[in-house]
């Protein structure tokens, strides 16, 4: 048993809500010149999402079962309003920076989905409280070998009135994560259309 354990090829899981392609879309025009300081590295347009359950390493054999977890946890595609970004951490060096996303809905989904890769086994809940947001930039390291990220001059700027309107959340997903010295790239492994999404 320990042996296979050993032997079992891992994968870093995680599910997200994912928004509908003119959002990340207009995303990625407004990081152009809001994410423009050279210690920002933007998120990839196909990167842009919301998490809502970071799973970590589990064993690939795993992966359907999730999968499954993930299409039983589908609800009413929930609205969200994104706000301005912020930092993170708010006072030391900066190391990202997000969108705070005002979504009962996510809220919601994010906590069925919890109770049922709980009650599989799979996830293990984190003791902060679910923070729903957009990643949108992560700073990338001084220069000269260092780990502490660089400072970041220029801050983002808020974003515009077309971004501030609310929008449905179209999918849930599950993300394999590949981390790559280029920054980690995420191929999805299974969605599902959340009902009410193509209203929009
Ligand atoms: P973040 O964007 O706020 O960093 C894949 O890494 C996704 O899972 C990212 O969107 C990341 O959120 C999220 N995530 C949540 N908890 C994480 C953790 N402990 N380690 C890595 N990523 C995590």
């Amino acid at each position: 048993m320990a042996r296979e354990r050993l032997n079992s090829p891992r994968a870093r899981l995680f599910v997200a809500l994912d928004l509908p392609d003119g959002v990340r879309e207009g995303l990625v025009r407004w990081g152009r010149e809001a994410l423009a300081d050279p210690a920002l590295r933007p998120v990839p347009v196909e990167s842009l999402h919301i998490t809502l359950a970071f799973l970590g390493y589990r064993a690939e054999k795993e992966i359907e079962q999730i999968a499954e977890v993930v299409r039983e946890s589908a609800g009413p595609a929930p609205w969200v309003e994104l706000k301005d970004p912020v930092s993170i951490p708010p006072r030391r060096r900066v190391r990202m920076f997000a969108l705070p996303a005002l979504s009962p809905g996510a809220e919601v989904l994010q906590e069925g989905l919890e109770r049922k890769l709980v009650e599989g086994g799979f996830y293990k809940p984190e003791k902060r409280p679910f923070w729903p947001h957009v990643t949108v930039a992560r700073v990338r390291p001084e220069p000269r070998g260092s780990r502490r990220p660089a400072v970041v001059v220029d801050l983002p700027a808020k974003l515009p009135e077309g971004l501030s309107q609310p929008f449905l959340g179209v999918r849930l997903a599950l993300y394999r994560s590949e981390l790559k010295p280029t920054g980690a790239r995420y191929a999805p492994l299974a969605q599902v259309e959340l009902p009410g999404a193509g209203r929009q």
